[in-house]
């Protein structure tokens, strides 16, 4: 079979790729380890900043978001006894989007699925071939066991942290930069309406605490917690009450409401970057170039951000040109390194370490953010997103 774009890998980066690829009219197939439905249900990002909106919008995929996703225009950061609210409208003109990774992930399958694109699921054994060459191509087997070859003028390696893409890029060229940071995150998605009409970023000596939502009858909290936290360790009650300790329920009025768990998960948290994102035919895009550790709610939308920039390149490609393709890896390492420094800026300052030093440095650092106008819109910048392209 040929294409002009394999893509492999049909979570957000693969789809939207995919996606952007047709409106340049370029064809490409994707393909993926997992079934469509574990693919769309799969609870991951709630956030969506400015500029993944916009380009959400621009091409085509804006209704329900527009109809359905809530604007907010900020956030608030606390610790015991305080809590700011912080305008990134006011400070920056920009805002975010609740609308989660879920409904993202289904908008994408439905344009996908409405234009007839050719989708692998639940394959096994993808490898990649030629990329050195003009004629890179794909092989893997697919549902019913047989055996399948994508030729193709290019390969976008979209598949995770865990898929072969990265790994096919030689180690003699490839460069790595890990953080392992010493704690996690236990999330919940609940039924019960949010206590708060914009997320909470609580900053507490029990560690940190997160207040974010899905719509007005689901609500999204996470905790920190040690690392080879057991899921078993943690009953309703123990959840629901380090909850309503980090994030102050009782003070100033404020109370947190609690509803039946649908849903929990441990997530460990790292930084990572991989360095190329292209090596002869191969592109990499999101998850399978870099990693970073949620708590500034940029690991979806650098994926998009990714293949926002890979898709005029490989259009131009296929097309003779390679001027965009061979700048696309510094071009998106720019902002890839910027939200690594932020996602990791975030993290350090609102997560415990259980050292009174650190701990003053961090209430300092909260306080400043909170009062300076600079401090602020330093942080509402990064977090309502950078333009593309930044
Ligand atoms: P993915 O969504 O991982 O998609 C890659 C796809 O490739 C997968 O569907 C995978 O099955 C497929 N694949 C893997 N191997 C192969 C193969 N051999 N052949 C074919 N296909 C393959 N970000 C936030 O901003 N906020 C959050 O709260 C948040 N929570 C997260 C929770 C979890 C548990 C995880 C893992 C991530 C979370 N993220 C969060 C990060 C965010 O979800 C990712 O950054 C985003 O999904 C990246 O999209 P992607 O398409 O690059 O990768
Ligand atoms: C969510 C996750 C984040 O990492 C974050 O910073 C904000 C919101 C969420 O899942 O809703």
């Amino acid at each position: 079979m040929r294409t002009q774009v394999a893509i492999i890998g049909a979570g957000p980066a693969g789809m939207l790729l995919s996606h952007l690829l047709a409106a340049e009219g370029v064809g490409s197939v994707v393909v993926e380890t997992r079934s469509e439905e574990y693919v769309a249900s799969r609870i991951r990002a709630g956030i969506l900043e400015q500029s993944t909106v916009d380009l959400l919008r621009a091409t085509g995929l804006g209704e329900r978001l527009d109809a359905e996703g809530h604007r907010h225009r900020g956030i608030y950061l606390q610790w015991p006894g305080e809590r700011h609210h912080l305008d990134f409208v006011d400070l920056t003109g920009r805002s975010v989007w609740v609308y989660g990774q879920t409904e993202v992930q289904k908008d994408l399958v439905a344009a996908r699925t409405a234009a007839g694109q050719q989708v692998y699921y639940e394959v096994g054994d993808t490898a990649l071939h030629d990329l050195e060459t003009d004629h890179p191509s794909v092989t893997f087997t697919d549902a019913s066991g047989a055996e399948v070859r994508v030729r193709a003028d290019a390969v976008a390696g979209c598949d995770g942290s865990f898929g072969p893409s990265r790994c096919a890029v030689p180690s003699s060229v490839r460069q790595q930069w890990e953080r392992v940071y010493p704690y996690s995150w236990l999330g919940i998605l609940a039924d019960v309406a949010p206590s708060t009409d914009e997320l909470i970023y609580a900053w507490h000596p029990d560690g940190f605490a997160l207040h974010s939502m899905r719509s007005s009858s689901v609500s999204r909290f996470y905790v920190q917690v040690p690392n080879d936290t057991s899921l078993d360790d943690w009953s309703d009650d123990r959840i629901w009450t380090a909850l309503a300790d980090r994030l102050g329920h009782g003070q100033d009025g404020w109370s947190l409401e609690t509803g039946p768990i649908t849903d929990r998960s441990v997530l460990p948290m790292r930084s990572f970057v991989a360095t190329p994102m292209r090596h002869g035919r191969l592109f990499l895009a999101g998850d399978a170039a870099h990693i970073v550790p949620p708590t500034g709610a940029k690991g979806l939308n650098l994926a998009v951000a990714d293949v926002a920039l890979l898709a005029p390149a490989l259009a131009a490609l296929v097309r003779g040109s390679s001027s965009l393709a061979d700048s696309y890896s510094d071009t998106a390492l720019r902002r890839v390194w910027r939200c690594t420094h932020f996602s990791w800026w975030m993290t350090s300052m609102l997560h415990t370490s259980g050292d009174p030093f650190d701990a003053e440095l961090q209430l300092s650092q909260l306080r400043w953010v909170c009062s300076s106008r600079a401090g602020a819109a330093g942080l509402a910048e990064n977090y309502a997103g950078l333009p593309i392209g930044f």
